[in-house]
């Protein structure tokens, strides 16, 4: 099992992070093999519309050659791809949106001159979110625009761990978090086995 795990916070005490850690330790203590990739670390240039990746069949096919490499790399290799990104403006973060678009164009061949493959198809995506509003007003939309992302993607989408952060008295390690974090791991390995 192979989870590749893709981090959007731009923060150092990060309350993604926190609610990331005993989700991991979930999923390592049932052996999956984790790649956790942190996107702020990275260079990774938004995409620019040039479509030439979708005249590309065999692989992602971005010219622009930056730091995306490692998660294209990671994601072909994965059964599962988690986006764990905080809530910014109702969706993620700047860099995690760049993620976002250089996948959902590189992966999926559907505008070249010829419809070309889905290359990730039939993979599971989860999401990992934490928000300053109620998790329905502060992630819902993101959830349904992963929802839809993952549709387009013939990826299969196995739902949203979040958590809110009321002005940042959350404690985002306490019992009930580590908890939900925990359920939320047991949830992507039963998926996957
Ligand atoms: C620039 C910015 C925009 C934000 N936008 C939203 C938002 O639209 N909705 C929301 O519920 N929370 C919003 N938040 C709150 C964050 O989602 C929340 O504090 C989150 O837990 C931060 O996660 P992190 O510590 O992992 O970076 C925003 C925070 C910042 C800094």
């Amino acid at each position: 099992m192979k989870i590749s795990i893709l981090y959007g916070s731009l923060r150092d005490n990060s309350n993604t992070k926190k609610l990331l850690l005993p989700f991991m330790d979930e999923l390592k203590r049932h052996k999956a093999e984790l790649d956790f990739i942190t996107v702020k670390n990275l260079h990774i240039e938004p995409c620019t519309a040039c479509w030439v990746c979708q005249d590309i069949f065999s692989k992602p096919g971005c010219p622009k050659n930056d730091d995306m490499n490692l998660i294209y790399d990671s994601v072909q290799k994965a059964d599962c791809i988690v986006f764990a990104s905080p809530v910014y403006s109702w969706y993620c973060t700047p860099p995690f949106k760049a993620v976002m678009d250089r996948l959902v164009y590189g992966m999926n061949k559907y505008y070249g001159k010829e419809p070309g493959p889905c290359l990730w198809k039939n993979k599971k995506l989860a999401l990992i979110t934490t928000c300053g509003y109620e998790i329905e007003a502060g992630a819902g939309v993101f959830e349904e625009g992963v929802r839809r992302y993952a549709k387009h993607s013939n990826l299969h989408y196995l739902g949203m761990l979040a958590v809110r952060d009321i002005e940042s008295k959350t404690a985002f390690t306490n019992d009930k978090t580590v908890k939900l974090a925990k359920q939320f791991a047991n949830k992507v390995i039963s998926s996957l086995e």
